[in-house]
């Protein structure tokens, strides 16, 4: 019995103490970041660079374009205009009703990048705010990788460095000081964006992508604070019946 309420206290701890912080794959600490995903022209943003910079890769399989749109506060006619720019199957564009799902073929993308680009639907929940931010950042020039970048939060990933005509390109720098090895990032080509606009393009795609992995997050605490009424009123309706039943009683 007492294994079992100190096993129950240890995972009560578990639960409630922060756990230690989003690790790079090499093992380095990178700094938190909080996605917000009430902020909707952020979201907006994030939508649409993500159909144009993410989507002939990633699919998002769980998402339909119209329930993305009305989440975000966008018109049928804006998604269409904006955002569906994949054909099917039979060529035609897809339609607001659709899946965001996009053309390319498993094996072509294993071809291609020797992994297949994943779907995106639960990065958000599976990778977390953090790491998306950072990955998207940490691309830097590497001529012995075949897309010629490499990336320090996901070393060798397949990924090319889409977004290198915003950010430019960054050079890894590593110095050894007593033992201690630091690698740092240096910005060597700039790109069409300041690196703080770059961090907000960054920003926005992570806030998207954390809004994809759990749609209801938006909806969930208008929908609680409706249970906690409903919970009053009936609290106090079933407190009056209890009354009126035992009236006679005493
Ligand atoms: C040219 C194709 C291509 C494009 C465009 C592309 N990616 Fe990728 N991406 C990949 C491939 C391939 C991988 C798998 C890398 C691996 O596992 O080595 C990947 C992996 C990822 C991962 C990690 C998934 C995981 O959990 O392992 C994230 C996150 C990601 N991409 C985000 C993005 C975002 C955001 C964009 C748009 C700005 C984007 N990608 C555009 C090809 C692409």
């Amino acid at each position: 019995m007492k294994k079992f309420i100190s096993g129950m206290l240890l995972a009560l701890s578990a639960a409630v103490l922060p756990v230690s912080g989003v690790l790079a794959s090499t093992g380095v600490e990178l700094p938190p970041v909080k996605a917000n995903i009430h902020d909707k022209q952020s979201l907006q943003r994030g939508a649409k660079y993500f159909v144009n910079y993410c989507m002939g890769c990633h699919s998002l399989g769980s998402s339909r374009y119209n329930r993305v749109a009305q989440d975000l506060g966008l018109s049928p006619e804006q998604v269409k205009d904006n955002f569906i720019f994949t054909r099917d199957d039979d060529g035609e564009l897809q339609k607001p009703g659709d899946l965001m799902t996009n053309a390319m073929r498993k094996k072509y993308g294993e071809a291609v990048f020797g992994v297949a680009p994943p779907d995106l639907s639960l990065s958000g929940r599976l990778r977390g705010e953090t790491w998306i931010y950072h990955y998207l950042k940490s691309f830097y020039a590497d001529r012995t990788r075949p897309f010629g970048v490499n990336n320090t939060v996901f070393p060798n990933a397949g990924m090319p460095h889409v977004l290198w005509e915003l950010q430019g390109l960054q050079r890894l720098e590593v110095k050894e000081e007593h033992g201690h090895k630091t690698e740092t990032l240096v910005l060597d080509q700039p790109g069409k964006l300041s690196p703080a606009k770059y961090d907000e393009v960054v920003m926005d795609l992570t806030n998207f992508l954390v809004y994809v992995g759990e749609p209801s997050k938006l909806s969930r605490p208008t929908i609680g604070i409706f249970v906690l009424i409903f919970l009053v009123i009936f609290t106090a309706v079933a407190y009056l019946l209890k009354k009126e039943y035992w009236k006679d009683v005493h």
